[in-house]
């Protein structure tokens, strides 16, 4: 990878910093995220970023327990921008003053730039503007060479700098959208930085195979192939790096949609890879009978693939490495850091303590979704692959509320085929993700001249960019008719079908 011109993120473990790392790869320069650690210069030996940017987080600098910013952090003659916690923390470790507030601000607030700031460059400064705010400590006094360069009503120091030192805090998130002028404030950071803005995936596509070319060797290889963007973009990578010396595996958990594993094993077919379907079904719905709780299902079904994976290699020969799609969002939302357990992924939290490979490799680890796209177009993957939807790790298992049986996943296939198939004829193509899943509600119906009793499928449709933040999209309502009607009609076990109409956060885009 090219770490020539890169922005380190220290993270403190706040909710936003992924969005952080997205932003700052919109200006086409390369980040990495890594937990604040005191040994944080051995991080800046390897990596030699341009930047570094301490994110938010959940403490109080006050707090014995709380991770303190090390001063010396600040004498290295790398500009650094400290967001919300890390405006604190940087305001702490310098000698300034840090105090809980009167009033916590949390949403939108109105902020006014007061000082003609090159973070603030290219932003009108008579004007007042809008910021995200989520906070209860806030800086009251800026430590010894610092300017105040921002004010809200309950937050004075809203910003704060120090030009000889290129040291920059904000109190406000200027990575959420609800901050109008926080695209321009980090980008206004990315040339505080002096970075020329040209990280392109081409470099990185090439930068990977090289270094796994050299990592691997001639030690071979397994490949975790679900059949999605993210697993297909890691096989070809690796296939290009050590040709033959890889196998794909793709097992059919059971869990797939209508159709899909034929279809999947249809694309690779034509690739010059070895490629191997393991139908094991059977043994993932025996694993799941009785479970119900969706944390258990995840770890059941992410463990049961590494045993199958294994047996698998086992019948390779000596495998080494197991390369898995996984993806950055996967990673952060699995809680790598300090920032809460959302869902554990299967294919990074869900892993068993066990794992019977030398190592796993996971190329795609530091991307995320559109720049994966983007890989997978490098690489010359047909653009219906590309473009596909996401599809979880643990398919329709989580799409399932409650127990799955193999009755509730043929119920879950037909009404999602029917969805899909509509949205289809419609030609809806900007949805980020949709798909039918089943309640375990039944309800009363009445169909013929007869009562039933029988389960309700909920769709689900979003408009979303990143996959960590979503709104539900307004399909036209004719289309969610025919949808309805097709799926009480031809689903036998449903009487009523749902549309979720909530956006992400509060709630997620799966279901569980
Ligand atoms: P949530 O439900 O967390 O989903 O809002 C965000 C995105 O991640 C996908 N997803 C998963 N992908 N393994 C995966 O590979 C998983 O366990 C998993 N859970 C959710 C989800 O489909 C959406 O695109």
């Amino acid at each position: 990878m090219s770490t020539k011109e890169m922005i380190l993120i220290l993270d403190f473990g706040g909710q936003y910093n992924q969005l952080i790392a997205r932003r700052i790869r919109e200006n086409n320069v390369y980040c990495e995220v890594h937990n604040y650690t005191d040994n944080f210069m051995d991080l800046i030996n390897k990596l030699s970023p341009r930047g570094i940017i301490l994110t938010g987080g959940p403490q109080s600098v006050y707090a014995d327990d709380s991770t303190k910013c090390d001063s010396a952090l600040f004498n290295l003659g790398i500009p650094v921008l400290g967001i919300c916690y890390g405006a604190q923390a940087m305001a702490y470790a310098l000698g300034g003053k840090v105090d809980t507030a009167a009033v916590s601000e949390y949403g939108k607030t109105d902020v006014n730039f007061l000082v003609d700031s090159k973070l603030f460059a290219n932003i009108d400064l008579n004007e007042s503007s809008v910021v995200w705010m989520s906070h209860t400590d806030r800086i009251i006094n800026v430590p010894n060479g610092f300017d105040i360069t921002a004010s809200t009503v309950n937050c004075p120091i809203a910003a704060m700098e120090n030009t000889n030192k290129n040291l920059y805090a904000v109190q406000f998130h200027p990575e959420v959208v609800h901050t109008v002028e926080g695209y321009k404030i980090l980008s206004n950071f990315v040339d505080i930085c002096s970075c020329n803005r040209n990280w392109q995936m081409s470099s990185f596509v090439k930068d990977t195979i090289n270094h796994l070319k050299t990592k691997i060797g001639d030690k071979k290889a397994l490949c975790a192939l679900s059949g999605g963007v993210d697993s297909s973009v890691a096989a070809v990578l690796m296939s290009k790096a050590i040709g033959k010396n890889l196998t794909c595996v793709f097992v059919d958990h059971g869990l797939l949609r209508k159709n899909e594993a034929d279809e999947v094993e249809a694309v690779f077919k034509n690739y010059d890879l070895k490629f191997i379907r393991v139908d094991a079904s059977e043994r993932f719905l025996n694993k799941l009978k009785g479970v119900v709780e969706p944390e258990r299902k995840r770890k059941i079904i992410g463990e049961e693939f590494i045993r199958v994976f294994e047996e698998q290699s086992k019948l390779i020969g000596t495998v080494d490495y197991l390369v898995q799609g996984t993806i950055y969002p996967d990673v952060i939302e699995s809680g790598l850091g300090k920032s809460a357990v959302i869902k554990s992924h299967h294919n990074v939290g869900g892993l068993p303590d066990f794992v019977d490979f030398k190592e796993i490799v996971e190329p795609l680890r530091l991307l995320f979704k559109d720049e994966v796209r983007q890989a997978g177009r490098e690489l010359g993957l047909p653009e219906n692959l590309v473009s596909r939807q996401p599809f979880p790790g643990p398919g329709l298992g989580i799409r399932i509320i409650g127990e799955v049986t193999a009755d509730k996943v043929k119920i879950v296939q037909d009404a999602d085929y029917i969805y899909r198939e509509e949205i289809a004829k419609a030609n809806i193509k900007n949805i980020g993700q949709y798909f039918a899943a089943l309640t375990n509600m039944r309800s009363v119906g009445v169909m013929g001249d007869g009562r039933t009793y029988d389960y309700a499928i909920a769709l689900r449709a979003v408009m979303t960019s990143d996959f960590m933040t979503a709104t539900a999209a307004e399909i036209p309502w004719e289309v969610l008719n025919t949808v309805s009607n097709r799926i009480v009609n031809e689903v036998k076990g449903v009487n009523r079908v749902l549309y979720d109409c909530t956006s992400k956060p509060p709630a997620t885009i799966e279901f569980e």
